[in-house]
C-alpha cells in the first residue's frame, strides 16, 4: 500500500554521477574522506560510465585532476585541448556515445595553483571579468571534446551569458548550460578538496553565497535564466531544501540538486561507525531532495542508488 500511494519515487534517470579522473594515474586513487569514491584512471572512468549507463543513470558529471606540475595561475590545463578533462570527455564519449549525458565541471579551481575558481588580480583578489574570458575558452574546448552539457560552477557574475555566447559563436549551439545557480559557500565541500587535490588556502566567500540568504538565490536565478541557462542547480542539497523548493516552484526549466562530497561523507562516516542504517539513510536523503523539487540529483551514490530503486 505504501508503494502504491507514494507521492514521490526515485527513478534511475533522476540520477547523475559525478566522477573524478586523475591525469597520469595507473590505478584508481581512493579519496580517504569519501570512502568508496576514487580518482579514476582514464580506463576505470570508462568502466564507471558504462556501469552507470547499465544501471540506468542518465548523466555523468566529469571533474579533471591535472598533474600538480601543470597547475598555474591561469589554470592553463583547463583550456588545453589535451588537458585531462577534455581527454576524459572524449574517452567517455567514445565509450558510451550519446547513451549517457556527458557533463563537465566548467571551473578553474582544479587547474589553478592557488586553487581559486578564477584568475587573480595584482592584489590577489579573484578578477571576475578576466575569469569570464577563461570560462569562454573552457566552454569551447570542452564542447570541442564532445560534451553535451557544461556546468559552470565558479559563481562569477555573468558567467552563463559569456559561456552561452562562446558556445553559440563556435558552432556549439546544441551544447546546454547547467547553471550552478544557488551555490553556497559551504563547509560540506571539504572532502571535494581532497578529491580534486585542490591547492586552495582560504575560502570562496567572495563569490559563493552566504548560507543565510535565500532572496539572493532568487536574484541569481533570474540572472542565470536571463543569460540563457537551460537548467539550474542548487548546491549543496540537504541544508538548502527550502531554496530548492522555492526555485523549483518558480521556474519552467529543469532543476538539479547536487548532493555534495560532505553530504556523502557524513552518511558514510556515521554508517561506518554503526550509528545509522546506511542504505536507508541514502534513500531517505535522495527521496527528500526529490520531494523538495529536484528533477535531477547529482550524487556519488548514483549507480548504487539506481540499482537499488530498480530492484525495489
Ligand atoms: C568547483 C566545484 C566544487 C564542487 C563542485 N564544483 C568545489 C567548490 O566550489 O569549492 C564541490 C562538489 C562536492 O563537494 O562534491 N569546481
Amino acid at each position: 500500500m505504501r508503494r502504491m500511494v507514494a507521492e514521490h519515487r526515485l527513478h534511475p534517470a533522476d540520477l547523475i554521477l559525478p566522477a573524478f579522473v586523475r591525469e597520469g594515474a595507473t590505478e584508481p586513487v581512493p579519496i580517504s574522506a569519501m570512502p568508496g569514491v576514487v580518482q579514476h584512471t582514464r580506463d576505470t572512468l570508462r568502466k564507471a560510465a558504462v556501469e552507470a549507463r547499465e544501471a540506468g543513470v542518465s548523466g555523468i558529471m566529469l571533474f579533471g585532476v591535472p598533474e600538480e606540475a601543470k597547475k598555474d595561475g591561469l589554470g592553463t590545463a583547463g583550456t588545453d585541448p589535451d588537458g585531462i578533462l577534455q581527454v576524459a570527455i572524449r574517452d567517455v564519449k567514445a565509450e558510451v556515445g550519446d547513451e549517457l549525458v556527458i557533463m563537465s565541471d566548467l571551473c578553474l579551481d582544479e587547474y589553478t595553483d592557488h586553487g581559486h575558481c578564477g584568475v587573480l588580480d595584482s592584489e590577489g583578489r579573484v578578477d571576475n571579468d578576466a575569469t569570464l574570458e577563461r570560462y569562454a575558452e573552457m566552454a569551447q574546448v570542452q564542447a570541442d571534446a564532445g560534451v553535451h552539457v557544461v556546468g559552470p560552477s565558479g559563481m562569477m557574475d555573468g558567467q552563463v551569458g559569456v559561456i552561452r555566447d562562446a558556445l553559440d559563436q563556435t558552432g556549439h549551439e546544441n551544447v546546454s548550460v547547467l547553471a550552478y545557480t544557488a551555490k553556497y559557500a559551504s563547509a560540506f565541500y571539504g572532502p571535494f578538496r581532497e578529491a580534486v587535490g585542490s591547492s586552495l588556502q582560504g575560502d570562496r566567500k567572495t563569490y559563493q553565497q552566504d548560507p543565510a540568504n535565500l532572496r539572493e538565490s532568487m536574484r541569481e536565478l533570474a540572472l542565470d535564466l536571463a543569460e540563457g541557462a537551460d537548467m539550474v542547480m542548487v548546491k549543496p542539497a540537504l541544508p538548502y531544501l527550502d531554496v530548492l523548493a522555492k526555485i523549483a516552484e518558480s521556474v519552467d526549466v529543469p532543476v538539479a540538486a547536487y548532493q555534495i562530497s560532505g553530504e556523502y561523507a557524513m552518511v558514510e562516516a556515521a554508517a561506518a561507525n554503526g550509528w545509522i542504517d546506511r542504505d536507508r539513510a541514502i534513500m531517505e536523503t535522495l527521496t527528500g531532495i526529490k520531494r523538495a523539487g529536484a528533477n535531477m540529483i547529482l550524487t556519488y551514490w548514483a549507480t548504487e542508488a539506481a540499482r537499488a530503486v530498480t530492484a525495489a
